[in-house]
């Protein structure tokens, strides 16, 4: 294996609870999480909806402090990286979210939004930032390039809206982007050109994922190894943690296929052969 590019280190985070009335409680959202990313590896994490994988990303992205406990860049500890490797940083782990209409701006044309962050990175100069957007959009399928460049968010589909996420992330050369949820507002065609399209940036760049999912079929056909959340906790994770679960939390996830995202099963439901279901 690899040297880790990210690791959690008993991170922890809580939160005032949302629910209940005048008696606060407290979550744990993220509960004493040891985890390690290596170079060019694809981590899922999967666990039902409120089980912190949401909370987890926004840690490993920087984008929230944790109560306690460490994250390690290169093995850096995140905070005290100096203001170079935190840039480094900045650049190396990119994030893709679930809504990609959210996660660009409406008001820029998708060449501002490419040229956006490659400029701040230096990655581009004004003269030549035209031509390496134009390079991006092809390496993540949307060609030709000049159909796209001149676009809005709003003129595109939800799958082409994910792939300029995608380019915008994969313009800074990362060495690991943290999806969450990328696929689950997409069709299910959609989401298998997508997911193929991520397999092929990998095998192509060496660049590693952290992908949240509740698709177990997508994420057993992409990750190397699995990371099962539960109540904030990682309860199990490995190559199999899917195919031969030991932890009861995790059989349950699997055998009962817990999907939380009721487009999905409906989607499942319809594409799958018509089979009888046991009334237990
Ligand atoms: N900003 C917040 N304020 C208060 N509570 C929060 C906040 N963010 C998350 N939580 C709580 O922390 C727990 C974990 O939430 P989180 O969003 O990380 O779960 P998740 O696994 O991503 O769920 P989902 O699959 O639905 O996206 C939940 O109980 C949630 O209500
Ligand atoms: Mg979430």
């Amino acid at each position: 294996m690899t040297a880790p590019i990210l690791s959690a280190r008993r991170l922890t985070q809580s939160f005032a609870s949302r629910a209940g009335g005048w008696r606060r409680r407290v979550v744990r959202a993220v509960d004493n999480v040891d985890l390690d990313v290596c170079e060019g590896e694809t981590l899922a994490i999967v666990g039902e909806s409120g089980s912190g994988k949401s909370s987890l990303a926004r840690l490993l992205l920087g984008l929230r402090r944790p109560d306690s406990g460490q994250i390690l860049y290169r093995g850096e500890d995140f905070s005290t990286l100096s203001p170079a490797r935190r840039r480094a940083y900045r650049r190396e782990v990119q994030a893709v979210f679930q809504d990609p209409a959210a996660s660009l701006n409406p008001r820029l044309r998708v060449q501002d939004t490419l040229a956006h962050v490659m400029l701040h990175h230096r990655l581009a100069t004004r003269s030549t930032v035209r031509d390496a957007a134009a390079a991006e959009l092809h390496a993540v399928g949307l060609t030709p390039p000049d159909n796209f460049l001149a676009r809005y968010p709003h003129q595109l589909s939800g799958g082409q809206q994910q792939r300029v996420a995608i380019a915008r992330a994969m313009a800074l050369r990362p060495r690991l982007i943290i999806a969450d949820e990328p696929l689950s507002s997409l069709d299910i065609s959609v989401q298998t050109q997508l997911l193929e399209l991520m397999t092929e940036l990998q095998q192509r760049t060496g660049l590693g994922f952290v992908v949240i999912s509740h698709d177990l079929g997508a994420v057993d056909s992409i990750a190397h190894r699995v990371a099962v959340m539960y109540r904030g906790r990682i309860v199990e994770s490995g190559e199999q943690a899917l195919r031969r679960p030991q932890h009861p939390y995790t059989k349950a996830l699997v055998n009962a296929t817990l999907i939380p995202d009721p487009r999905l099963a409906r989607a499942r439901h319809h594409l799958a052969p018509a089979e009888p279901v046991p009334s237990s």
